[in-house]
């Protein structure tokens, strides 16, 4: 096991943020964590990463990265209807997906490129286009880095929400997930109830659409609207779309009749924080190398040599903005650290 110290940390987040980590290690396997149970580097400051495609750093990190690569992709059973596989907490999602998509899994193909690994994946529910994880999630293996104990978490256990879960709760920070299980449909079963998916399926004038068209497309809309991370620093959204009551919404609504918003099967309603930043005329505005995406106002950006600060500081001001316009507090989606 090798032990980093003092690196770098701008390529290990997507923001490229360029702060230093104290202690660094690559996790490659379940062994390695008792190893670092009985190293000198293991302290109380501690943080799990994937990808970094959603954390901002704010300043050098005085502890311990544990950067998780646990890899392989495995099918364990498998009948006329369902197939179960697991993979790798360090397996990046994308590849996952491939190999769904390949094998004609159904249930993720509208979760096509999302950045990071899949371990990361039930932290905040990832979710896109009709899909969240939660629905075809079946359980997790992990270590409990406190009592130093394996757990495993089934759906229900994990508590999933929207853009939540119980490691963004009571878990947050020490429980770390070395593998992921999720239950996938060998029948076909498309998800077009998005908006942009059905423009899409118009455009290329498709009838019965395949796994590997639906992904295809899901690709191509999110490429026409997502800064590439590789290209422009950034996070993704930025911000979780607040949800509001019927009746705080019926209010807005006289007000600004084109407010843009959506019903949840909660009763709650879900407006486009997107929409609420570009109204307040951030969509497109820059302060040094930080700004709102000129396509998608919700995703801050880094053009360069942008600190964790002045990312923060950007994104104070925005949320102040919205609520002195609009009556509501934006909280964050992305993991400030
Ligand atoms: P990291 O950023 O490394 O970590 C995120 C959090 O998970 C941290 O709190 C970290 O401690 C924890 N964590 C990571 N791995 C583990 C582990 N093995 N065990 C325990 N805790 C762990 N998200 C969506 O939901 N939908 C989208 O459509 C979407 N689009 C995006 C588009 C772009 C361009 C970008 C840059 C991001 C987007 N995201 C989206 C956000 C991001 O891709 C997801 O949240 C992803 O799951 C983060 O994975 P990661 O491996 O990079 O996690
Ligand atoms: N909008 C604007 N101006 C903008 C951006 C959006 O008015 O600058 C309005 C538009 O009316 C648009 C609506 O907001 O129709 C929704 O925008 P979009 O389809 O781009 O989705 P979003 O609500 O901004 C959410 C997720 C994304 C996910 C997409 C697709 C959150 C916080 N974000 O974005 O997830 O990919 O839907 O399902 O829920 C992420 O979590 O990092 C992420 C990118």
């Amino acid at each position: 096991m090798q032990i980093q110290e003092n690196i770098s940390l701008k390529k290990y987040n997507t923001f490229g943020i360029d702060v230093k980590a104290r202690y660094f290690i690559e996790l490659k396997n379940e062994e390695q964590i008792e190893e670092i149970f009985s190293s000198e580097v293991n302290s109380e400051k501690r943080f799990i990463l994937g990808g970094g495609s959603n954390v901002l750093f704010t300043k050098n990190y005085e502890g311990l990265i544990l950067k998780n690569s646990i890899s392989g992709i495995n099918k364990l059973t498998e009948d006329s209807n369902e197939v179960i596989i697991e993979a790798g907490a360090g397996v990046i999602w994308q590849d996952l997906v491939n190999y769904c998509v390949k094998n004609k899994y159904w249930g993720i193909e509208n979760l096509s490129l999302i950045p990071g690994t899949v371990g990361a994946a039930p932290i905040q529910n990832i979710g896109a286009y009709g899909q969240e994880l939660k629905n075809i999630f079946l359980n997790l293996n992990g270590f409990d880095l406190l009592e130093k104990v394996k757990r495993n978490y089934n759906n229900e256990d994990c508590q999933f929400g929207y853009r939540d879960s119980i490691f963004k709760n009571s878990l947050k920070g020490f429980f770390l997930i070395t593998s992921v299980q999720l239950k996938l449909s060998k029948r076909a079963n498309p998800i077009l109830s998005y908006q942009p998916v059905m423009d899409e399926i118009d455009k290329r004038n498709i009838n019965n659409s395949t796994i590997a068209q639906i992904s295809d497309m899901i690709c191509d809309i999110r490429k026409s609207k997502l800064p590439d991370p590789n290209e422009i620093g950034n996070a993704g959204s930025f911000f979780k779309n607040p949800e509001i009551s019927e009746n705080t919404f019926e209010h807005l609504k006289k007000e600004f009749k084109d407010i843009n918003s959506y019903k949840t099967e909660s009763g709650v309603v879900k407006i486009s924080a997107g929409w609420l930043i570009e109204k307040c005329g951030w969509k497109g505005k820059r302060k040094g190398d930080v700004a709102s995406f000129e396509k998608q106002a919700l995703i801050l950006v880094n053009y360069g040599n942008a600190t964790g600060k002045e990312v923060l500081d950007f994104a104070e001001e925005v949320k102040k903005t919205v609520k002195e316009k609009f009556g509501i507090l934006l909280i964050e989606e992305i993991n400030i650290i």
